[in-house]
């Protein structure tokens, strides 16, 4: 609890700060070691099982907040379930020019352009070698150079380098703030990337899951291409979603007009609807991750409903703080409960279904 407080004392110096200031500042903290872990252990209904990897509880961290793999044991010790890491690049670089995230607190939303701002594949591959073999799932989330042409192959580069190092692979085709990243979305191109990077994978010696992480601005026809090749190509799973290039109406005009993707409570309806199509398009064959705008137990469940094994949030973080994990777990254990549910994986795609008959009935 002395975290949380903690937290509670230096929320408003945080939320005055300029937000990525406000976020590196926290990267330090949370690098000293010196955040007391949240909570004990997870209640029974939460474990899960996914990929054959067992999850504590299905609440994970989303890529973006520890690009370069530098805190996933103070994350893990907050409670998460599992922490993606990344994404990473195979040559450091700079991103966007400053200022490039931006809070939207009339909505509890984020607008980030960052540009896959990272150290590089050297640095993140020696601080996840560094905690290799700690108990505790962590996701390696990869990208490539804004200048690379072929982009095949610096997740190639990356993929051999980071699978030894993980548990589960995120191919991420999906950030708006690197030109041309979304179009290997497109059916022909998704196909040859995803063989290379499965080929890749085999190469590394080790078979951690692979995902594919998309945007939630998808055509029908985008959405039915990407999960014929996904079921083609024998990828382990898919991550729904992104951030989002649309701008709900009560986005203030000047934050509306900063370029980006935005997160956070704005993209909690648009993302657990896609999600939901993707599990109707899979027919529930691959397990899907559910992330967007998750900032409740409530929320978590929505995205279980629709379809999702595992559910992750980011954005909810900044406006909540550390403390949010515990509740999210909590409020979402006591949903599965009173609904009757043993397992969260009973309770993956209900909405799909007929309601099931209570004992009352
Ligand atoms: C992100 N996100 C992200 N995703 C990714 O795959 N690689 C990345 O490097 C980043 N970087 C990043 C930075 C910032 C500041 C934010 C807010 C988000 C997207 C993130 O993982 C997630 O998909 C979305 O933010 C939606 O979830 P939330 O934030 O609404 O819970």
């Amino acid at each position: 609890m002395a975290g949380f407080n903690l937290y509670h004392l230096a929320r408003p110096l945080l939320m005055a700060m300029d937000a990525e200031k406000a976020h590196n500042l926290t990267i330090k903290a949370l690098k000293t070691g010196l955040m007391p872990p949240l909570g004990g252990r997870d209640p029974a209904v939460l474990a899960t099982r996914v990929f054959g990897i067992d999850f504590p509880n299905p609440v994970g961290l989303a890529a973006g907040f520890d690009k370069n793999a530098e805190v996933p044991d103070a994350m893990l010790g907050l409670g998460f379930g599992f922490v993606e890491c990344g994404t990473v690049t195979p040559r450091p670089q700079d991103g966007n020019p400053k200022p490039r995230l931006f809070r939207v607190p009339n909505v509890r939303g984020v607008i980030n352009r960052f540009g896959f701002n990272n150290a590089g594949l050297d640095v993140y591959c020696t601080h996840l070698r560094q905690r290799h073999g700690r108990p505790g799932i962590v996701g390696g989330n990869v990208g490539k150079n804004k200048e690379t042409a072929d982009a095949a192959t610096d997740y190639v580069a990356c993929i051999e380098r980071v699978a030894p190092l993980v548990n589960y692979l995120v191919v991420n085709v999906s950030s708006p703030n690197t030109p041309g990243l979304r179009t290997l979305q497109s059916r022909d191109a998704l196909a040859h990337l995803l063989g290379q990077c499965l080929e890749a994978r085999t190469r590394s010696g080790t078979r951690p899951p692979l995902l594919l992480k998309v945007a939630p601005d998808l055509t029908e026809e985008d959405k039915a291409d990407i999960a014929a090749v996904v079921l083609d190509s024998g990828i382990d799973g898919l991550i729904v979603s992104n951030t989002t290039l649309a701008r709900p109406a009560d986005i203030p005009a000047e934050l509306a007009s900063q370029a980006g993707g935005l997160s956070g409570a704005p993209l909690m309806a648009p993302s657990t609807r896609v999600l939901g199509e993707f599990y109707r398009l899979l027919g529930g064959r691959l397990p899907l991750v559910g992330v967007g705008g998750i900032a409740s137990g409530a929320d978590a469940y929505a995205k279980i409903r629709a379809g999702a094994s595992l559910v992750q949030f980011y954005s909810a973080m900044v406006y909540e703080g550390p403390g949010l994990v515990g509740r999210v777990k909590a409020e979402l254990a006591r949903l599965l409960a009173a609904d009757g549910y043993l397992t969260v994986a009973e309770a993956v795609g209900a909405d799909h279904r007929a309601p099931r008959r209570t004992a009352q009935e």
